[in-house]
């Protein structure tokens, strides 16, 4: 009854290279790249920027690159798994394989947080823009039903309507199961790539260098603690890891998948944020929920704003769907091993889909999202991912010294080195987060071990004989 007891890696790649599962293999490496992207762009760089912007000052475009070399360290190490290990569950099979039960439900335990707490935020983030466009025709919301209650400075504000319903929307979607959804998300993602671009060819004649300056007007401090924040933005890359089952040449095209989507995303963030401040002083972000059409008003491009409202709703509720789908996937991978209920993996009949699984969720991450502000949940959620990032990182290093045999399509390199330093980064940005933050943290890893100790140390398939 050891709780570091591993599951059979071999064993493993050999279900998910006959095609066992079932899941039909169609997807290339540039199916994973939009997959990325559409998963990484949305709530971080349309909405917390504005944050960002008020914390680190121009220097906003430092901390994104901060944030961006942490996800990088981190996605060498997914790389070299998903290339060795290339079956679906993400990193939550990955330490099951290499770490043990325990580790791996704690990573499981995070990524539920992760994925739940994503979804709540992204509500929150659509919401914003949804207002500023229903503001574009003319029409407002009671202010009581705009935000969380304490959002917004100087307002009473009680229930964020937009974003709960939102939330409804996704979680009937996901619940009756999207057909040609990938088709479906490769339309939104290019939508999507095609606003953030048109904010740069358009942004960019407007930029006064002048406001660049001073570059840095909290310091390091305040480039450290917005890169904390921003991380968020990043998140996404990983779900492109829980596809393994569904891709055609696993080995290569999943490397190429999360490395280049992060690459692309990081371009794109560099060249938003400088042109953003670049147009607006800092300092008038204060209170905006949507930050980037906001420097397009401000520079008189009105019609362009109302584009990128458009743009970046359509860009969000992509995260959405795809944070949902990673979130009853999760769900869906633990209770198979016996490590939750296995009412929880219950099929509907007619939809093939998790449904009652789905719409809980769905209820219980949409009252969040109309409940609590956004920074709040985004801090969260950048905890929970920035430890199992750490603990993927350690994982690579393990399994090169008890499986040192296993085939490695990619491998990360200056092993042990890159890892560690990958694990180093992560810690780091966790150390910039609120005390608040750990604390809660804290909470709901304690909860975990209760329900592992409880429960899922005796439910796991591996206890049974
Ligand atoms: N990276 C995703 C976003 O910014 C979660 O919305």
């Amino acid at each position: 009854m050891s709780i570091f007891r591993t599951k059979n890696i071999d064993a493993m790649v050999a279900v998910s290279e006959s095609g066992a599962s079932g899941l039909k293999k169609a997807l290339g490496s540039m199916d994973l790249v939009f997959m990325g992207i559409g998963a990484i762009i949305g709530t971080g760089i349309f909405v917390l920027t504005g944050t960002g912007a008020l914390t680190a000052g121009p220097a906003l475009t430092l901390s994104f690159v901060i944030a961006a070399i942490a996800c990088g360290l981190s996605a060498l190490a997914y790389a070299e798994f998903a290339s060795t290990i290339p079956v679906s569950g993400s990193i939550y099979a990955y330490s099951y394989a290499a770490l043990g039960e325990i580790v791996a439900w704690i990573i499981g335990w995070d990524l539920m947080l992760e994925y739940g707490l994503a979804t709540s935020a992204v509500s929150v983030g659509w919401s914003g823009y949804f207002q500023s466009l229903l503001h574009g025709f003319g029409f407002d919301l009671p202010t009581a039903l705009t935000a969380a209650p304490g959002a917004l400075a100087g307002k009473t504000t009680l229930f964020n309507l937009p974003a709960f319903v939102i939330m409804m929307l996704i979680t009937t979607l996901v619940s009756i199961g999207v057909s040609g959804f990938a088709k479906l998300n490769n339309i939104m993602v290019a939508i999507k790539i095609g606003i953030v671009l048109l904010f740069i060819a358009v942004g960019v004649g407007y930029v006064k260098p002048a406001n660049w300056t001073p570059f840095m007007p909290f310091g390091f401090h305040g480039v450290f603690n917005a890169a904390a924040l921003l991380f968020f933005a990043f998140i996404g890359f990983d779900a492109v890891s829980s596809a393994a089952e569904e891709v055609k040449n696993p080995k290569r095209d999943l490397p190429i998948g999360i490395i280049g989507s992060l690459s692309v995303c990081t371009i794109l963030y560099v060249a938003v944020s400088a042109i953003m401040t670049g147009i607006v002083p800092f300092k008038q972000f204060e209170g905006v929920d949507h930050p980037v059409s906001l420097a397009l008003q401000y520079a008189g491009q009105n019609w362009v704003a109302g584009f990128i409202d458009l743009g970046a709703i359509l860009g969000m509720t992509t995260v959405i769907l795809v944070m949902m789908y990673g979130q009853t996937r999760v769900i869906f991978a633990m209770s198979r091993d016996g490590l939750l209920p296995e009412a929880l993996a219950r099929v509907h009949p007619r939809f093939a889909t998790p449904f009652v699984t789905t719409w809980v969720v769905g209820i219980v991450f949409g009252i969040i999202g109309a409940l609590i502000p956004l920074n709040v949940l985004a801090e969260l959620i950048n905890i929970g991912t920035l430890s199992a990032f750490a603990l993927v990182s350690i994982a690579v290093i393990v399994l090169r010294k008890t499986r040192p045999d296993l085939h490695r399509a990619f491998r990360c390199p200056g092993v042990p080195v890159v890892p560690l330093l990958g694990v180093a980064f992560c810690l780091f940005l966790m150390s910039a987060l609120q005390p608040i933050t750990w604390k809660a943290f804290g909470i709901w890893i304690l909860i975990g071990l209760v329900v592992y100790f409880g429960y899922a140390r005796h439910h796991s398939r591996l206890a049974q004989p």
